[in-house]
């Protein structure tokens, strides 16, 4: 191999999947509703890695993950995802690339129509593009496969209408859907919050058995410090707009739910102490 070819493989292999510089986002700017949950967001995101993003209500988190799919515009700085510079992309240009469920199992998917044509209907939307599903003969056999890893007895219930299934099955299958193709990124965002605990450990574990044999790189947002503590190699915790803290592997391997829960009691705290400053000021100034 040359000197050149090298450097070049070497630099591909240092190159975050995904990089977020500067990302500024503001929300009805110029009025009172004004909102600004990016406040130059800096991020990487390195290939392979399983993120767990982490943060209080209204801290940005679900903010984050929709600048990255592009549901909206930034107003500044720049988003690379897979060597590509996508701040410009439209969201269905950047669909190609990512996968992602939602807290809503109804999103996603269509209630009335059956899991076997949700799925033809996927594919004829391009989100199986090159399978060659022709026949449905092919897809339902292609499908019951898969479905019957998911051990939720749904390979007997094909032509079901998806709305009849319980809420830990659809999120089994939008997942399923979201990593068929096995994206270059994968968006989980609370996929589980709308879940019995029974059926949220059913899809956790299965969210986790899949990023690990496809190697998916990850990230999910939760409320949960056990999944928290339990699942990934790094957590990031947002906080007005920003990145507050970041625990690399090792750190996260010594992080328990206790250590999670200071963290949020300590910035509690502290937009207390802004508000009662902040009350303050107006006191003195009004
Ligand atoms: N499309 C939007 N239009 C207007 N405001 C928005 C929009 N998206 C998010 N916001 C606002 O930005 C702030 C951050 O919201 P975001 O949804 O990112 O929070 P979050 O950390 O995901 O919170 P939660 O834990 O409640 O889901 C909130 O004040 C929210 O109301
Ligand atoms: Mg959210």
């Amino acid at each position: 191999m040359s000197a050149h070819s090298q450097t070049t493989v070497a630099s591909q292999l240092d190159r975050p999947l995904v990089r977020l510089s500067q990302v500024y986002k503001t929300f009805h700017a110029g009025t009172v509703n004004e909102v600004r949950p990016m406040r130059g967001v800096n991020l990487e995101i390195a290939e392979g890695s399983f993120v767990i993003v982490l943060g209080g209500n209204g801290s940005g988190k679900s903010t984050l993950l929709n600048a990255i799919a592009g549901s909206f515009a930034i107003d500044a700085g720049r988003i690379e995802l897979d060597g590509h510079d996508v701040s410009a992309w439209p969201e269905h240009r950047r669909a190609a690339l990512i996968g992602r469920v939602f807290q809503n199992p109804f999103s996603g998917t269509a209630p009335n129509m059956s899991i076997l044509d949700n799925f033809s209907l996927a594919a004829k939307r391009g989100k199986f593009r090159g399978l060659g599903w022709a026949h449905t003969r092919a897809l339902r056999d292609d499908l019951s496969d898969r479905v019957r890893e998911l051990k939720m007895g749904l390979e007997d219930r094909l032509d079901s209408a998806i709305g009849s299934l319980s809420g830990g099955q659809r999120q089994a299958l939008t997942l399923l859907m979201a990593t068929w193709l096995k994206p270059r990124l994968l968006l989980l965002d609370e996929h589980t919050a709308a879940l019995d605990p029974k059926s949220a450990d059913q899809v956790i574990a299965l969210t986790d058995r899949i990023i690990a044999r496809e190697g998916l790189t990850t990230l999910m947002v939760t409320h949960s410090m056990q999944q928290a503590v339990n699942l990934g190699d790094r957590i990031v915790m947002m906080h007005s707009g920003n990145v507050l803290h970041d625990f690399n592997a090792e750190q996260k391997r010594r992080l328990r739910v206790d250590d999670l829960l200071g963290r949020f009691e300590n910035v509690r705290r502290r937009e207390l102490l802004d508000e009662s400053a902040a009350e303050l000021l107006r006191s003195r100034y009004i």
